[in-house]
């Protein structure tokens, strides 16, 4: 697919070195589709998009991109973007449909095409076992805020150990903690809709619990597995440069930044910058503390944007507020996010801080941009030139002699973005949802090209 017309940058794939993974990554409720087909339990998000007003449009995943019956097809052309890494995550409520008991064989039996498929072209899976889809089962018993949670998550883990492990070695055991408890027990945007510190605090808890047991699960049944998490993350800038601003800084980056991988890493919750993490000793057991560790083997970094923050006494808690990019005269992707790469680079330095880090992969980054089909084409040059310049952004680190060991685009196709609905669309490859028609976007080619 050698076009002049995909300009490629002044770098090219050989200079991040032979061990550089690169990959896709996609979500199970974002893609699937079949929501209660084959005895697939409801989740989280089926309840979720099912309440009138909270998603946009009132979108919802029953059929997104229908990757249920459609797996092969675009496990062809992850192949044909000559991609050999894919990241994808498991539904739990598909293999168990209660979230504990009884597993669902034809669920597991999907997962288990998915991987061979993708074997059989020569494409290495990555599993992350929770991209937010909570069992709606266990949400009605308190979800993230009952401590159960815990063991509910470890049964989980170990199921999909025991029927994947011999054929998958990397496995992610979260994606984005701080996203998913912040915005589904905090402020209620997202599945399942809760609210408050009351919930916010518990999930908080039972999440760094869960993502280490379940972490150390998986190293028992399948101790050589290549273990890892995920964590969003955004780099903070002050809006004045003032005291305050940065001080601001320091809680919003405790918040977004730190409040998982600290003590997972062995370091603690940042109590110092967010005193109100120091009421989660209440629900805390003294074994706690050491079971909240584990030593993984790469992290994900999740990097899309930079936000720029201010001291602000009104907002409880962190007391700052962002600067929205709409109000800041920046370019933006159709997610209102600021395009700006260097944030790349800047967020692989901040995480290069930390020593217990061994490997550190970009497991997300890419843009939502309004994509237009003309004769057949879709010239998406914005997405192109955005994972271009975060690359470079990446290189540059790389370069320094920092760690920095793949980057996988968000996503393979436009898909079912949470609460924004199908509106924006993320994909290396267009989908028609009316026909399901896939089209691969100018960005999709160069990404082949590069690869190649
Ligand atoms: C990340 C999510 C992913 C997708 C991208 C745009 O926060 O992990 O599912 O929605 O943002």
């Amino acid at each position: 697919m050698t076009d002049a017309k995909l300009s490629s940058p002044h770098f090219s794939k050989e200079d991040f070195g032979p061990d550089f993974k690169w990959g896709v990554s996609v979500a199970a409720y974002q893609i699937e589709g079949a929501h209660d087909a084959d005895g697939k339990g409801l989740s989280i998000w089926d309840a979720f998009t099912n309440k009138k007003g909270k998603i946009k449009d009132s979108h919802n995943g029953n059929t997104a991109t229908d990757f249920y019956n459609r797996y092969k097809e675009d496990i062809d052309l992850i192949k044909k973007l000559n991609i050999p890494n894919f990241r994808f995550s498991i539904s739990w409520s598909r293999i168990l449909p209660s979230g504990t008991g009884e597993t669902n064989p034809a669920g597991i039996d999907f997962y288990n095409k998915v991987i061979d498929y993708c074997l059989s072209q020569e494409i290495e899976p990555w599993i992350t076992l929770y991209h937010w889809d909570l069992p709606h089962e266990l949400e009605k018993k308190g979800g993230w805020t009952n401590r159960e949670v815990i063991t509910w998550f470890e049964e989980f883990v170990a199921v999909c150990a025991k029927n994947f492990g011999d054929k998958v070695n990397n496995w992610m055991v979260m994606n984005e903690p701080v996203v998913f408890t912040g915005a589904g027990y905090f402020l209620g945007l997202h599945a399942p809709g809760r609210r408050g510190m009351k919930n916010f605090l518990p999930a908080i808890h039972y999440t760094t619990l869960a993502i280490a047991t379940g972490a150390r699960k998986l190293r028992e049944i399948i101790p050589a597995a290549n273990i890892g998490t995920t964590f969003s993350c955004s780099y903070l800038e002050p809006h004045r440069n003032l005291e305050r601003d940065r001080k601001a800084v320091k809680r919003v980056d405790a918040l977004l930044n730190r409040l998982y991988i600290e003590p997972l890493l062995g370091l603690g919750y940042p109590v110092e910058e967010l005193p109100v993490l120091k009421s989660i000793k209440k629900i805390s057991l003294p074994e706690d503390e050491k079971n909240m560790v584990f030593d993984f083997d790469f992290i994900g970094v999740q990097n899309y944007t930079r936000e720029i923050i201010k001291n602000s006494w009104l907002i409880p808690y962190v007391k700052a507020s962002l600067e929205k990019a709409e109000n800041r005269n920046v370019p933006l992707t159709d997610m209102k996010w600021e395009v700006y790469p260097e944030a790349m680079y800047q967020m692989i330095k901040q995480y290069n801080q930390y020593p217990q880090i061994k490997k550190l992969m970009i497991t997300e980054n890419g843009a939502a941009f309004p994509d237009e089909i003309i004769n057949e084409e879709i010239n998406d040059d914005k997405r192109k030139k955005y994972i271009q310049d975060n690359l470079a952004q990446a290189l540059r680190a790389k370069k320094e002699g920092l760690k920095i060991d793949g980057y996988f685009v968000w996503t393979l196709t436009d898909n079912f973005e949470w609460a924004e609905g199908y509106h924006p669309r993320f994909g290396l490859i267009h989908i028609d949802f009316e026909s399901q028609k896939r089209t691969i976007k100018k960005s999709g080619k160069w990404y082949a090209d590069f690869l190649k």
